[in-house]
């Protein structure tokens, strides 16, 4: 009796947690919160059909107590024998009719989302999304229209009130790619292209992670994802088509040959060293380029930026309007001193970043040099 009550006290705690985590405020990954238009599609279908599914479990489960309640064990009624009866055809036909004909309503307004979800629109911006142990690459091909193509990791900046067209894919193991905000999931399957469209209403930050499980740090495979003006998202580009600034100061030159010696082999920066077949199972690492127009780090996991007293105001190369903030530096040092440590990776079987053992002279070099990366 004492571990029933404890039992069914367990159960009511659990529900209601989950009933109160519901009423959570501050959920950027709210799918009930759609941004832009194939978001609010499928809110759109989700929300009848939840209604009717309701509306349902409450007839269903209705009945059940009624039944429990009316023909309960009663011992006044203990040798009565009950009502025997042999079916009743006129019931059967109804409650299989009924569920066919409900379904098939709920499949009009479902395929007609299903298809119009799947419709490629023209003059979309394409972002080539690539998802690998435990972070997401994201291309953008011929972003100038002369055939440069910008590569960045973990922020998928993309052009507000603009249909952007994601093909997916991963060089691993299966992910999936979901910004809740914006449309639903697609997964990132190796050799195959899966395509998706997301276009956010306004300008805003959108957050979103890998929704299949795909190892030790699948739940440190997170996406930000900024939506830009049209004039910031023009800056933006012009930015990252630029190559890679040139150190001025001792300490970032320093840096920088700290770069060649220690990342180079699975990082590129453009303009620096080429990318090179790196003995990680993706085969990639991310582009660092121009991180510090970055917002996020080691997959979404880490902010890039954090604003401190001490703070000038430093856009950090990031477009006017985004919020002026500077280096984190103290979770960037503690990533480059043992990045395993800060993140489960499976390092040693080349999946992740391994500690490179770095003197604390060059994490103070590689800062120096990887802050200028604007
Ligand atoms: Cu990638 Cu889960």
């Amino acid at each position: 009796m004492k571990s029933r009550t404890k039992g069914v006290a367990a159960a009511i705690l659990g529900t209601l947690g989950l009933v109160l985590s519901g009423c959570a405020k501050n959920a950027p990954q709210d799918t009930f919160k759609p941004e832009g238009p194939y978001a609010r599609k499928i809110d759109n279908l989700i929300n009848p059909i939840y209604l009717i599914a309701c509306l349902v479990g409450l007839i269903v489960f209705g009945a059940v107590v009624f039944v429990i309640f009316k023909y309960r064990d009663r011992p006044e009624r203990a040798n009565e024998l009950p009502a025997q009866i042999h079916g009743n055809t006129r019931l059967e036909v109804m409650w299989t009719l009924a569920p066919a004909v409900l379904l098939l309503v709920i499949a009009v307004p479902t395929l007609a989302t299903i298809f119009d979800l799947a419709e490629e629109p023209k003059d979309a911006v394409v972002i080539n999304v690539i998802g690998q142990q435990w972070w997401w690459e994201f291309q953008y091909p011929n972003i100038d229209g002369k055939g440069t193509t910008v590569v960045t990791a973990n922020d998928m900046v993309i052009p507000a009130g603009v249909n952007v067209k994601l093909n997916i894919t991963s060089r691993d193991v299966i992910h999936s790619f979901w910004l809740p905000r914006l449309n639903g999931k697609r997964d990132a399957v190796p050799n195959r292209i899966h395509p998706l469209t997301v276009k956010a209403d306004e300008p805003g930050e959108f957050w979103g992670q890998c929704a299949e499980f795909c190892g030790l740090s699948h739940a440190n495979m997170r996406i930000r994802s900024t939506a830009l003006s049209a004039e910031d998202w023009d800056a933006w580009v012009a930015n990252q088509i630029k190559p890679a600034a040139e150190p001025t100061t001792d300490s970032a030159k320093a840096g920088l040959s700290a770069f060649n010696s220690q990342c180079a082999q699975c990082h590129q920066i453009n303009g620096v060293n080429q990318a090179q077949s790196v003995p990680l199972v993706a085969g990639a690492a991310p582009n660092l380029t121009h991180l510090m127009s970055r917002t996020v780090f080691a997959g979404a996991m880490f902010d890039l930026k954090k604003q401190t007293p001490e703070c000038a105001a430093d856009t950090g190369g990031m477009p006017t309007g985004t919020s002026v903030e500077c280096l984190n530096e103290t979770d960037l040092r503690a990533w480059l001193r043992n990045p395993p440590g800060e993140k489960p990776m499976a390092a040693t079987e080349n999946r992740g970043m391994p500690n490179l053992n770095l003197t604390e002279q060059q994490i103070d070099d590689l800062v120096a040099y990887l802050s200028t990366l604007k």
